[in-house]
């Protein structure tokens, strides 16, 4: 933990959703699993969590998810293998993700939506303010936004969400904030949430990406927060009642972001996401540029 956030060290990430967009990769394999470069998408995010100074992290989980358990667990048959090659570089990247963070579990049973899996923890966080981490939403590792919104957190209390403007067509794919400038060019105040609007309805451009800093209230809400849009128990919904009624909860601040995100649930994203890092890592990336710059202009 670090001393900007004395207050929160939990970060819960849902990752019980089944990853149809990218059937039949994922009839077997938890779409969180699958490779960004040579690592998992999920592992990125909590790297993250952990640069942000969260140190006990708790995924939401789902039949069909146990290589999420193993993945952040000891793998002691690995590990004597490459000691006993004298492998250790390889060594140390098997024992990375065992050793990031406290990781726990809990199954969220029937899927019914985000704000659903939110509730289910709220017996491991407690009464006291967590981060919320969605495993579709890469933010690149250089740009800082969690610990952005730890510091805007922890002055203005209350919840904080990430938001970022996208063009008006897209706004239907996001949570959408009516929002107030405050004295910080990147600090809005938000007044009103709704769910995946149709363009003309959005209150604004700013969409919610899916970082979250939350206050323990939003358990309270959630428990009452009836399904909304598809059906299922909406987040955002839960969110739109602490932004109306400050007393419960303290104000919803959002942080703007500008920096590198991908959305990593969708392929096309996913694909650039990973031409994109793999472009920039030392090891892979000079070799890797060469050939895509050549195969950009000979073949394209
Ligand atoms: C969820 C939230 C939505 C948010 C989005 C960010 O939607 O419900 O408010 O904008 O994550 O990625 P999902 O993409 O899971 O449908």
């Amino acid at each position: 933990m670090t001393s900007a956030n004395p207050g929160i060290s939990k970060a819960v990430i849902p990752a019980a959703g089944l990853g149809t967009r990218f059937l039949p990769a994922t009839k077997a394999t938890p779409k969180e699993m699958l490779p960004v470069v040579d690592k998992p998408a999920i592992q990125y995010v909590v790297e993250e969590a952990v640069a942000a100074g969260l140190s006990d992290v708790l995924m939401v989980t789902g039949r069909n998810k146990r290589p999420l358990e193993d993945h952040f667990d000891r793998n002691y048959e690995l590990e004597e293998a490459l000691t006993r090659k004298g492998d250790a570089e390889r060594l140390a990247k098997v024992q990375e993700s065992s050793d990031l963070a406290a990781m726990h579990y809990v199954r969220q049973g029937d899927p019914r939506g985000l704000g659903h899996a939110v509730l289910c923890a709220a017996p491991h966080v407690g009464d006291e303010p967590f981060a919320v981490l969605l495993g579709d939403d890469l933010i690149d590792p250089r740009d800082a936004l969690l610990s952005r919104m730890v510091q805007v957190q922890a002055r203005s209390g209350g919840s904080v969400v990430a938001l970022m403007e996208v063009a008006p067509e897209q706004i239907h794919l996001y949570g959408s904030a009516a929002v107030e400038s405050t004295d910080s060019d990147d600090v809005v105040r938000i007044t009103g949430l709704v769910e995946k609007p149709e363009a003309a309805d959005a209150p604004s451009n700013y969409a919610i990406i899916g970082r979250y800093i939350l206050d323990p209230h939003v358990f309270e809400i959630l428990r009452k927060t009836e399904p909304g849009r598809g059906g299922e128990i909406q987040l955002t919904d839960a969110l739109q009642q602490l932004a109306e009624d400050e007393k419960v909860g303290g104000p919803v601040h959002g942080v703007v972001f500008r920096g590198r995100r991908y959305d990593t649930g969708d392929r096309g994203d996913y694909l650039r996401a990973i031409v994109r890092l793999a472009c920039e890592r030392e090891d892979l990336g000079p070799d890797f540029r060469t050939w895509l710059r050549s195969y950009v202009t000979e073949e394209m």
